[in-house]
């Protein structure tokens, strides 16, 4: 539990963003199916990070971790032991999608689990496709939930039409095809991130992008001798771009914000919402772009979120609604069921919460409507074990009249260790 109060002169100075979570995890990832030794620097030590390279070792991977230097000495995917122990993903869907894509390609028998919250997400979207390219995978509800048990190898191409933009499906199932017979292309309705597509390149896997479909062909190796420099999460980023747009008598830089297309929706709705930005030490040399960001105190107005901004920004929907509370007029968010399937049902307790502090908003089927312009006050809020939701009260508690109490807030750590650190800071 964690008393939060009003914050007084504004939030001021510098930051550095943490490792991007989804490139970290990558970068474990493919560093231990490569042959060769992969540095990373600023790997994001969050304790879902840590899942991915929990599981690795256990796979019989090398991998050192200081903080945020990690070094894997890969054997390529054929050194991939049997473990003899469950792999355990704790609270992440990313470990523990994109490793099922991996699993299903190995000649082993393995078993995973996660949390309380992972037993609740669906993973037919992952296990449906990669039994059609032929794993063996059994799970609760026929294999759409923990524990998941994968015999994996001897598999074929795949065409797959995915029914959702997530990058987590797409990731999983070109990560088995790239070790099937034939070729696997995998079709999206709407770009997820693409930050899979960028690594595999690196790693010198040959794939073709066109549009919103990518393609590879079977049985190539990764190769590695790479130095990984993982920008910042701009998903993290985004809880102090909103917080310095919202606190009176703000004015803070983010330095290295990752900036790869797939993920700047929440700079574009910062824009259209009339918040101060700029941009400094624009950086579009490495695989991922990135850049400090200065944002400043802004009169904010409602905009429409929908269609295809949404998987550009779907981990930002919290803070943003937040930010839509502090706007004049209304804003509204459709087209995002996929809330509904995260680490909570963030349709749900987003609402719930800004409701505690006296926000105007609704839930609706695919999102939620918020008329802006309130005055919040201090409530008893909870994060309900999701890191995003933790972080969503924390920033809410520094414009709320008098007192916050925001419960379980530890689950932040699973994305932001170091989140209220970098907030004292600011507050000077
Ligand atoms: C992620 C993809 C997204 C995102 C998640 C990380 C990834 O999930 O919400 O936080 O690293 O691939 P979906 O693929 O389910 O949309």
């Amino acid at each position: 539990m964690k008393k939060l109060t009003r914050t007084a002169s504004g939030l001021n100075g510098s930051i550095d963003i943490p490792g991007d979570k989804s490139i970290s995890h990558r970068s474990v990832m493919f560093g231990s199916l490569a042959k060769g030794k992969t540095t990373v620097e600023n790997f994001l030590p969050g304790e879902d990070c840590l899942s991915t390279i929990s599981c690795f070792r256990k796979l019989g991977v090398e991998i050192e971790q200081q903080v945020s230097s990690v070094t894997i000495y890969g054997k390529g995917m054929d050194s991939l032991k049997e473990p003899s122990d469950v792999l355990d993903v704790g609270n992440s869907g990313t470990t523990a999608r994109l490793m099922m894509g991996i699993l299903s390609g190995l000649p082993i028998h393995t078993v995973l689990i996660g949390d309380a919250s992972i037993a609740k997400r669906p993973m037919k979207r992952v296990t449906g496709p990669l039994r059609d390219m032929g794993a063996s995978i059994q799970g609760n509800q026929d294999g759409n939930f923990t524990p998941i048990s994968i015999q994996g190898g001897n598999l074929k191409g795949l065409n797959f039409v995915s029914p959702v933009a997530s990058a987590q499906v797409k990731s999983a199932i070109l990560l088995a095809g790239l070790q099937a017979n034939g070729r696997t292309t995998v079709e999206e309705p709407f770009k997820s991130r693409d930050h899979t597509e960028r690594m595999l390149k690196a790693f010198g896997v040959d794939l073709e992008v066109d549009g919103n479909t990518i393609s590879l062909d079977g049985k190539q190796e990764l190769k590695s001798d790479l130095h990984i420099v993982v920008p910042g999460d701009i998903s993290s980023a985004a809880f102090f771009l909103v917080a310095g747009a919202i606190v009176p008598r703000s004015r803070i830089t983010l330095r290295r914000v990752g900036l790869n297309p797939t993920r700047t929706g929440i700079l574009d709705v910062l824009k259209s919402m009339g918040a101060s930005l700029t941009y400094s030490n624009v950086t579009e040399d490495g695989p991922e772009p990135y850049a400090d960001i200065t944002v400043e105190t802004s009169e904010l107005k409602g905009v429409e979120i929908s269609g295809d901004i949404i998987p550009r920004l779907i981990d930002e929907i919290p803070i943003i609604a937040l930010m839509a509370t502090q706007a004049s007029g209304t804003t509204v968010i459709k087209d995002a069921e996929e809330l509904k399937v995260k680490e909570t049902n963030r349709i749900d307790t987003v609402v719930n919460e800004l409701k505690k502090l006296g926000a105007d908003i609704t839930a609706t089927e695919d999102g939620m409507i918020i008329n802006g312009g309130t005055k919040l006050e201090g409530a008893v809020l909870d994060s309900y074990g999701d890191h995003r939701i933790g972080m969503m009260g924390a920033i809410a508690s520094l414009i709320a009249n008098g007192e916050t109490v925001l419960e379980n807030e530890e689950a932040i750590n699973v994305s932001y260790p170091s989140f209220f650190e970098h907030l004292n800071r600011l507050q000077g």
